[in-house]
């Protein structure tokens, strides 16, 4: 079997990480979560009360900023500077404000640089926003995942319950139209539907599912 780059691209919600994380541990493939990458310059500017309108300002502080992404047995561990960050980076506080930083060119510029890297060998699962349209515009398969803001929103809320976090679904359904509505209006590689994509509608799936479905599709490119 040969190993190939899987891109996985659609809104906020999505359900893209859980699909990802599976389809690469099936396949024996690295998972790379580039919205943690924008997650982390996020929480980096706010605590160093950087202004997230000005990109000069964010790019200086993402070249002095060291992000990792490194398996450990409980899974994938998000590193910025040396610390673990893996929970930070899920507040509402940078959830909010995460599109803020990603829509600067000079950010994206640096961010896609660093993901090209992750990916020079295949055999990688990558999920974002412009996976299939920048980061790996040669991927032998690109996913376009959707779902209604209403399924998207009501995933979400019953993970912050089984999380023990408050939640109220009417607010989470205005975060994540909005979050959708700033990645997709951005100048600089906006969210987009490859030409290439398979479009996959988990609305009225589950993850199983999806992921099987995935699979198949790598499956007949091997
Ligand atoms: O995937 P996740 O929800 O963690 O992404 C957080 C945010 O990071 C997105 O809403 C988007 O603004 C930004 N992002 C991006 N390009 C990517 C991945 C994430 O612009 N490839």
């Amino acid at each position: 079997n040969i190993p190939l780059a899987i891109a996985i691209d659609g809104p906020a919600a999505a359900g893209k990480s859980t699909v990802a994380k599976r389809v690469a541990h099936q396949l024996s493939y690295i998972y790379i979560d580039t919205g943690a990458m924008y997650r982390s310059l996020t929480l980096k500017a706010i605590q160093s009360g950087a202004d997230l309108e000005k990109e000069s300002e964010l790019a200086v502080l993402l070249k002095a900023t060291d992000i990792e992404l490194i398996q450990k047995r409980d899974g994938q561990h998000v590193m910025m500077d040396g610390e673990d960050v893996s929970h930070d980076i899920r507040t509402n506080e940078v959830t909010s404000q995460v599109s803020i930083v990603a829509k600067h060119r000079e950010v994206r510029e640096e961010m896609v640089r660093r993901q090209q890297e992750l990916v020079e060998e295949r055999g990688v699962v990558m999920d974002g926003r412009d996976i299939g349209t920048h980061v790996i515009p040669d991927a032998e398969v690109k996913i376009f995942m959707i779902a209604s803001v209403e399924e998207r929103a009501e995933r979400r809320h019953k993970e912050n319950l089984e999380k023990g976090f408050t939640s109220d679904l009417e607010q989470l359904k205005m975060e994540i139209r909005k979050r959708d509505e700033l990645d997709s209006k951005r100048e600089t590689a906006p969210l987009v539907k490859a030409e290439d994509a398979i479009e996959v509608d988990t609305t009225s799936l589950t993850i199983e599912e999806v992921v099987s479905q995935i699979v198949t599709i790598v499956k007949k490119k091997q």
